[in-house]
């Protein structure tokens, strides 16, 4: 029996994605969206499990719902995403209230596990790997109503095996999607409106899909993301932005820094997680390239997009990272010049390897260490942003922005900007050369450049905000 359901998301883009799906598979079957808690007959937390502060979130909000359950025992309470798959079984003995774990690879399999519930079966939990066919849900957007910047996966799990990290074994081995069913992916979110897209997997760029030529070097370990790309450029050339994320800087290879000389089509930003500055952390980390290796592949992505902006993930407090070792990270961040960054606590977790290493570095210390990191990254943004105060910038509309006269988007280089929209007008989804007049902490604000009003139609109706993303650095104010 279908009814009203929500879904609530914590966590990375991968699970924003994975909500998107839970939601079309569940409206496929008649579910309707619930305004709120009480009128919901069902509610997933898709959960996140990458640090121990995100797992104690969903613990949290778990607690919150045990009151609703009671009251109406036919709701259906559901755990999905990485603490389901780490968990599986032993999570519906710790929470009594619990109607269902749902691993991430399991999501077509909501409706009818609901189903059951709503017939009365026991509490069930599913979290199987599909390892031998990797199924992948097709995105459907409804007609008309993509939103201007929409995300598309083109893998699931991750072998790298870094030494702090879970997500190989919440999210399970690498399994690639074919080429085409990406493509008809992307072709349907244009088809509906979308005008950028972001591709999306855990080391994107380490691609494979034998139906495509074989990659240009004789490498075996060479991946075929730059053939994607290519490929995408060429079959949708209506497509205003091509973005992917997050790539591993081991697969960053000439070939793919070739793609970005050659396609206009790719965004002027990579957002590539180094983690540490230091050779002697990151070799513990098992992140398997130097500090000189990172820093060439980012020498030779500038030199073939010369005003490209780089983003970066950051752990502060590994395992024997002494103060040495987190000065060279400072250094390197000021090296780079990362616009912008997200810093992390080193947070132990349950099967990694990094777990025998201990957690030495003191909470206080890693506290400090992240502010420091902060401030640094933060001189640099603020520097960046100010100089683009009196540039003209092109920017891609994605809705309305927190100011009412003002539409939000981004520049190929990922900066945020807030435009000056004519009442009357609606900017969603144009290209504008906007005038940058003023630079805010992680975002700036223009007017529209002269001639720019016939790229906005009269507005129809009220624009929708723009999509808020964790991956989208510099954020918003
Ligand atoms: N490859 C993924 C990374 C997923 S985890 C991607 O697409 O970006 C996201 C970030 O969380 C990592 O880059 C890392 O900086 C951080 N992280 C992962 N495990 C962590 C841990 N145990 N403690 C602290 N931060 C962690
Ligand atoms: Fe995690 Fe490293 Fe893969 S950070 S997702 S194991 S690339």
């Amino acid at each position: 029996m279908a009814g009203k359901y929500l879904v609530h998301t914590f966590g990375c883009q991968m699970n924003a994605h994975d909500s998107d799906r839970m939601s079309e598979v569940l409206e496929a079957r008649g579910w309707l969206v619930a305004e709120d808690a009480e009128q919901a007959d069902l509610i997933v937390l898709n959960t996140c499990s990458v640090r121990e502060k995100a797992e104690q979130k969903l613990r949290s909000e778990i607690g919150k719902l045990a009151p609703l359950k009671k009251r109406h025992p036919e709701l259906v309470l559901a755990v999905a995403g990485c603490v389901a798959q780490q968990e599986g079984e032993a999570l519906l003995g710790r929470v009594p209230h619990l109607d269902l774990v749902i691993g991430p690879d399991n999501l077509a399999e909501l409706p009818d596990l609901v189903r059951e519930q709503q017939a009365g079966s026991p509490p069930r939990a599913r979290t199987v790997f599909d390892l031998s066919s990797p199924r992948f849900l097709p995105a459907s957007p409804r007609p008309g109503r993509a939103p201007v910047s929409a995300w598309v996966t083109t893998m699931k799990g991750c072998d790298e095996r870094c030494s702090f990290c879970i997500v190989p074994y919440t999210r399970g081995p690498e399994r690639y999607r074919p080429h085409e069913d990406i493509l008809r992916d992307i072709a349907r979110f244009v088809a509906s409106g979308a005008r950028e897209i972001t591709l999306l997997g855990q080391t994107v760029d380490s691609y494979r899909d034998p139906a495509l030529p074989p990659p240009a070097a004789l490498d075996p370990d060479e991946s075929q993301f730059p053939e994607l790309l290519r490929i995408i450029a060429r079959q949708v050339p209506e497509l205003a932005r091509l973005r992917y994320t997050s790539p591993h800087p081991r697969h960053l290879t000439p070939s793919l820094v070739r793609a970005h000389a050659e396609l206009p089509v790719l965004a002027r930003h990579v957002h590539m997680p180094v983690q540490s500055g230091s050779d002697r952390v990151l070799r513990r980390m098992i992140r398997r390239y130097t500090r000189a290796e990172y820093v060439r592949r980012v020498e030779s992505l500038r030199e073939a997009c010369p005003d490209l902006t780089l983003t970066t993930d950051i752990i502060v407090g590994f395992p024997g990272e002494t103060r040495e070792d987190f000065e060279a990270t400072l250094d390197l961040v000021r090296e780079v010049g990362f616009v912008g960054l997200f810093g992390f606590k080193y947070s132990p977790r349950p099967y990694t390897p990094a777990l025998k290493l201990g957690d030495d570095v003191p909470e206080a210390e890693k506290s400090e260490r992240l502010a420091r990191l902060f401030e640094v990254s933060e001189a640099i943004t603020q520097a960046h942003l100010g100089r683009l105060v009196g540039t003209t910038q092109r920017v891609l509309v994605e809705g309305a922005s927190k100011d009412a006269a003002r539409a939000q988007g981004r520049t190929a280089r990922n900066e945020i900007v807030h435009v000056l929209v004519p009442p009357g007008h609606d900017a969603t989804g144009a290209l504008l050369d906007v005038e940058i007049t003023q630079a805010f902490k992680h975002s700036l604000a223009g007017e529209p450049a002269p001639g720019q009003l016939a790229a906005m139609p009269a507005r129809a109706q009220q624009p929708a905000p723009a999509r808020r993303t964790r991956r989208s650095l510099p954020l918003a104010p």
